[in-house]
């Protein structure tokens, strides 16, 4: 590891820091191969922003200059020149609320994947220092940066705000693309033209930081955004917990994207010598539109991000919504059976296996008490585990380890470890006596680690955790933090999530686990560097999930998007969908099953070992391969169409879905992208319908066909279509 320290003053020659990251005198410049942010640091001065977009050659670089009317601090302080909107904001012990920022030192630094600059900023007149780095992958067009905040006098300060990052984005047709919903709805894409104001992104559950609002955006900076073409800048904010993003737009000729961690009653206290680090906001910038930008987020993820990105995932069936809390032996055995019959790779026994004094027979207890209930289940997990391996498949298990019911065992020992307002009534969410655990507790820290521990060293055959959280923290209060500190519940809660999700890490490398939060609660990265893929709903219907994966993919790879293939009528809509059409949606994601196969028709169960034999043949180009998101479900065109294209252009996956269901509206011809024009594809349908084979089927066309006129569609209004007709390609070069 290479290590350069380099004080300003000493700047007079021209450095070469790194391959990324460039000094020269006070100009500072960070690329990747596509992108650059320039940076000015001139000693005894503000870091200033000067640019950030596309990868800048050296001499545009050198010769760049910020073209706001106004200079730009990169992280603005409050309180000195700064009064307005500000990245951090301080109350020293003096009762001083401001902060004087300058340019202290810079220094380079280098690991396998990227180059980082750190420049330390130290207030004029206090012991305050703040850390601003950046760090450019090599591999991947993707910046992340976060600040460590330090306190270097003898006394405490007060964080009232305390940002990762800001950025600037000059004025113009500026458009945002970002998430929102609400359970069973998550997801949901929004896009809007930037105006006067401050667009404000937040989400304050405490737990589940992805129902509402994702902290995730693109900027789409040539107008109305576009999936192929314009230049679009992506910020991710890679945290677990309660967080804001906030655009401001007001008399300046830039945008300012203010992201971090949300202060609002969770100010910080650094004692003498204390510091604090924030999350990274990941910045991408990409001129091939919106697809671009989520390719960007998609390789950075698979390759840094994401807990096994380069990991094939298990094709599963989950019990829930075949069984719901009816877990009992033969019942997963059958399914075990049924699963393993279809090609499947993996059985997921969910909710309601435990409880010894209070057995789990509905969600209104024994959260917390993480034993089997005999009763339900008299060979126990290993049992299970038995079944999976003579199945041929593997096993995996549903825990919610964060959380207790007030009818409990674990309750009755430790009423201290929720969360709750002191000498208040116990606020109770789901099933009337759910309640939070104080992950700011280590004890309770060792508990919820002790779960997984358990588990896991008891039946190291398990090879799947459903990790689910279904409350929000809806009492601020912990009995382990002192008064003076308990502001700093929800941020201490996220820093114990973490800290035992490093230990379960460093300890079970090789479990794959599922982040659930009431569906999509926890559809973030600042939870996927440990876990493997999250839940996108719970609502499964196909044609919701369309719009939901849609909106996900923005900054999801497919490999995170757990998709299952349900039963109608669907358990939350109640819409009644062909098994086709069902089948093709869940095809684009991870796929696995959510429904009771005893159930099915013969006809199903066929139709599904097709498929998951076809999944298999894709799940490479699915999982691993380029998005190009084709026609939007959202424009209104009656249908929806994205594609998948192996890195190299060998092979490619194109989906089609018919998604409304009026005579006389016709679909357009959907053009696909991302293919190389002079190469020749075989086309080959998969989970083909029975007797409507495809014209083209087996035929070959040229990329350059494929992508200037693409094939036409059949569709029908058959009574098995129900309108909902779908066809999924594979495109195999010759
Ligand atoms: C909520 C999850 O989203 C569901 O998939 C299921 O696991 C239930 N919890 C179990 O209680």
């Amino acid at each position: 590891m290479k290590k350069i320290i380099v004080s300003i003053l000493s700047l007079a020659l021209t450095l070469c820091a790194s391959a990324q990251v460039k000094v020269s005198d006070d100009r500072i410049s960070v690329n990747t191969g596509g992108m650059s942010l320039i940076l000015n640091a001139r000693q005894g001065q503000p870091l200033r922003f000067v640019y950030f977009g596309a990868r800048l050659s050296d001499a545009d670089a050198e010769a760049i200059q910020f073209s706001g009317s106004r200079p730009m601090n990169a992280y603005p302080s409050y309180g000195q020149g700064e009064i307005r909107e500000d990245a951090i904001a301080v109350t020293h012990a003096d009762g001083n609320m401001s902060l004087d920022l300058a340019v202290e030192s810079v220094a380079t630094d280098s690991t396998k994947d990227a180059d980082i600059l750190a420049v330390t900023l130290k207030d004029k007149v206090y012991d305050f220092r703040v850390k601003v780095f950046y760090k450019a992958f090599r591999d991947v067009d993707m910046i992340e940066t976060w600040t460590e905040i330090f306190n270097d006098a003898k006394k405490p300060v007060v964080l009232r705000k305390f940002d990762s990052a800001f950025l600037p984005v000059r004025v113009g047709d500026v458009w945002v693309s970002h998430l929102y919903g609400t359970w069973a709805n998550e997801g949901r894409l929004v896009e809007e033209p930037l105006n006067r104001g401050i667009l404000r992104i937040e989400n304050k559950d405490g737990v589940r930081n992805a129902h509402t609002s994702h902290a995730e955006i693109m900027l789409s900076l040539d107008g109305k955004p576009s999936e192929n073409t314009g230049a679009v800048i992506g910020a991710a904010l890679c945290y677990s917990g309660n967080y804001h993003l906030d655009l401001v737009t007001n008399d300046s000729d830039y945008h300012r994207l203010f992201a971090g961690i949300s202060a609002d009653n969770s100010s910080l206290t650094l004692g003498k010598g204390e510091s604090f680090r924030t999350p990274e906001l990941a910045l991408t910038y990409s001129d091939e539109g919106l697809s671009g930008a989520s390719r960007n987020f998609h390789n950075w993820a698979r390759a840094h991000k994401i807990m096994h990105g380069d990991k094939e995932r298990m094709i599963l069936l989950n019990s829930w919504e075949g069984v719901y809390f009816d877990i009992n032996e033969p019942g997963m055995d059958q399914m075990m059976a049924d699963i393993a019959g279809m090609g499947g790779e993996l059985f997921v026994m969910d909710d309601g296996w435990f409880g010894d004094k209070y057995p789990r027979l509905n969600d209104t207890s024994s959260l917390g008490d993480w034993v089997v209930d005999k009763n339900k289940l008299p060979n126990g997990i290993q049992g299970l585990v038995d079944a999976a391996t003579r199945h041929g498949i593997k096993f995996g298990i549903w825990i919610e380890p964060e959380m207790a019911n007030t009818v409990s065992e674990l309750y009755e020992k430790h009423p201290d470890w929720i969360i709750n307002a002191a000498g208040r009534d116990v606020v109770k969410g789901r099933g009337g006596s759910q309640v939070v655990l104080d992950l700011g507790n280590p004890a309770v820290q060792d508990y919820v680690f002790g779960i997984v521990d358990g588990l896991m060293t008891n039946y190291p055959g398990i090879a799947y955790i459903k990790w689910d959280a279904n409350m929000s923290v809806s009492s601020h209060g912990s009995s382990y933090l002192p008064a003076d500190r308990q502001s700093e519940l929800n941020i201490r809660y996220h820093q114990g999530f973490a800290s035992v999700c490093d230990r379960i890490r460093a300890k079970y490398p090789d479990l794959v686990i599922q982040a659930c939060a009431s569906g999509g609660g926890r559809a973030s990265y600042g939870v996927l560097p440990w876990f493997d893929e999250f839940w996108v709903s719970d609502n499964t219907d196909a044609l919701q999930r369309i719009y939901m994966q849609w909106g996900t993919s923005y900054f999801f790879p497919a490999i995170t998007m757990a998709s299952h293939i349900s039963a109608v009528p669907n358990h939350t809509v109640h819409r009644v969908t062909p098994i086709k059409f069902r089948i093709d949606v869940a095809m684009s994601g991870r796929l696995g099953m959510e429904l009771q196969p005893k159930d099915m028709t013969e006809a199903e169960i066929a139709q599904c070992r097709q498929a998951i034999a076809d999944y298999k043949s894709v799940r490479p180009v699915v999982q691993f391969g380029d998005i190009y998101r084709l026609v939007s479900p959202y424009d209104g065109l009656g249908i929806a169409s994205l594609m998948y294209c192996s890195k190299d252009k060998s092979e490619a996956v194109f989906y089609w879905w018919r998604i409304d269901n009026l005579y006389d509206n016709h679909p357009p011809r959907v053009k696909m992208a991302g293919l190389d024009p002079d190469r020749m594809y075989k086309v080959v349908e998969l989970d083909k319908a029975p007797g409507r084979p495809l014209s083209f089927e087996g035929k070959s066309f040229s990329g350059s066909f494929l992508m200037n006129n693409g094939l036409e569609m059949p569709f029908g209004f058959s009574d098995d279509m129900m309108g909902y007709s779908s066809r999924v390609l594979h495109l195999i070069a010759d």
